[in-house]
């Protein structure tokens, strides 16, 4: 069984009331039912956690070593900023696939430049929620699943 991890960075667990007009309504247990649906169509298994703390989050990538057969990892604002981050992802072998809510390009020069890019298998990015059910299906087809 492909074992999928999707970790959320800082500010994700205010989805639904953040910025809707930017991020949506769907809050982040909505994320999760689309993602665990998916992946359990898929026959997948899925560990789904959110951390406002860059160093929890780079704790979990090296703890995926061992634990995930791929990681789905939507960074939030430290996907521009967090070095640690893109090291911690250049120790995991498996695919990586960058998630976003939004379009980062299609917005501030800020958001334009990713540290999660450059060790990404690929990038999902600007269609909501439903990018988290595209991300595992993605991250399963890597797999071969
Ligand atoms: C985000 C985009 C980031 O630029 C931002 O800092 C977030 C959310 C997204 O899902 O669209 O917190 O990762």
């Amino acid at each position: 069984m492909a074992r999928i991890w999707l970790l959320n960075g800082p500010n994700l667990n205010l989805l639904g009331v953040r910025e809707p007009a930017v991020y949506g309504r769907a809050t982040l247990a909505d994320c999760e039912a689309l993602a665990r649906a998916r992946a359990g169509a898929l026959g997948a298994t899925l560990d789904f956690r959110q951390s406002n703390h860059e160093g929890v989050l780079v704790d979990w990538i090296q703890a995926a070593r061992d634990g995930a057969d791929a990681l789905i990892l939507n960074a939030g604002a430290y996907t521009h900023t967090s070095v640690a981050i893109h090291d911690a992802l250049k120790a995991f072998e498996g695919p990586v696939i960058e998630l976003h809510l939004s379009n980062p390009h299609a917005r501030e020069p800020f958001r334009h430049r990713s540290f999660v890019g450059p060790v990404a298998r690929g990038v999902i990015a600007g269609f909501g929620a439903q990018g988290y059910a595209l991300a595992v299906d993605a991250a399963a087809g890597l797999l071969g699943g």
